[in-house]
């Protein structure tokens, strides 16, 4: 494949020198050179797809098609969950005020069910047959929640901010049990699930803290 690769750019070089020096203008050798350009571009992507590869879904009876949007979504899931995660420890370490000794065991709490969580995506994502995004460029770049400051934030401000957070993980977790369950894939939909209920649990305890409906 390489060889009909390096043949093709071969001819193509041979054929844009022609049009440049004005040997040869004809349409069908325009049409020739995009043709040959497309193949060898067809190529350079089907090559960094394989790369990007680490297992095919069909070895665990699923349609690597059907399953893409599921890994994508998973990989923005796992950009978000990492945002919030830090943004956990951020509260625990800050918090202050008489409410310190509750939220501060609150939020180590929540940050080792994120950790383990965390995990647990990526490698379903391994499972699905793609690398996850492991670095910071990246969570940041993707995670549909927003970084902020901790440091001197009201103890009742941090958790306004998880329950926003939580409020955004459930609903791109809603998004991956409807997609999980269009592609068939069981193993995320259950994860998923598992993952949702915690925090749905988790955001009636907080608003009850808060004092709120
Ligand atoms: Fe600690």
């Amino acid at each position: 494949m390489k060889i009909l690769f390096f043949y093709f750019l071969k001819f193509y070089i041979l054929q844009l020198s022609n049009i440049i020096n004005y040997k040869r203008t004809d349409i069908y050798g325009i049409a020739l050179n995009v043709f040959f350009l497309k193949l060898s571009m067809f190529w350079f992507v089907k090559q960094a797809y394989k790369k990007n590869k680490i297992m095919d879904a069909k070895e665990i009876s699923l349609n690597e098609k059907q399953v893409k949007p599921v890994v994508d979504l998973l990989n923005d899931y796992l950009a978000s969950y990492h945002i919030h995660y830090q943004k956990l420890r951020g509260c625990h370490w800050n918090v202050k005020g008489q409410n310190f000794f509750t939220l501060h065991i609150k939020f180590e709490e929540l940050y080792t069910n994120a950790q383990l969580t965390i995990d647990e995506i990526a490698e379903r994502v391994l499972t699905l047959g793609k690398p996850p995004h492991s670095r910071f460029a990246d969570y940041i770049k993707e995670s549909s929640i927003k970084e902020i400051n901790t440091i001197g934030l009201h103890d009742m401000d941090m958790v306004d901010a998880l329950l926003d957070d939580m409020a955004k993980l459930i609903e791109m977790e809603r998004e991956l049990l409807e997609a999980t369950d269009k592609a068939g894939d069981d193993g995320s939909n259950d994860m998923v699930n598992r993952f949702m209920q915690f925090k749905e649990k988790n955001t009636w305890m907080l608003r009850s803290f808060a004092g709120k409906k």
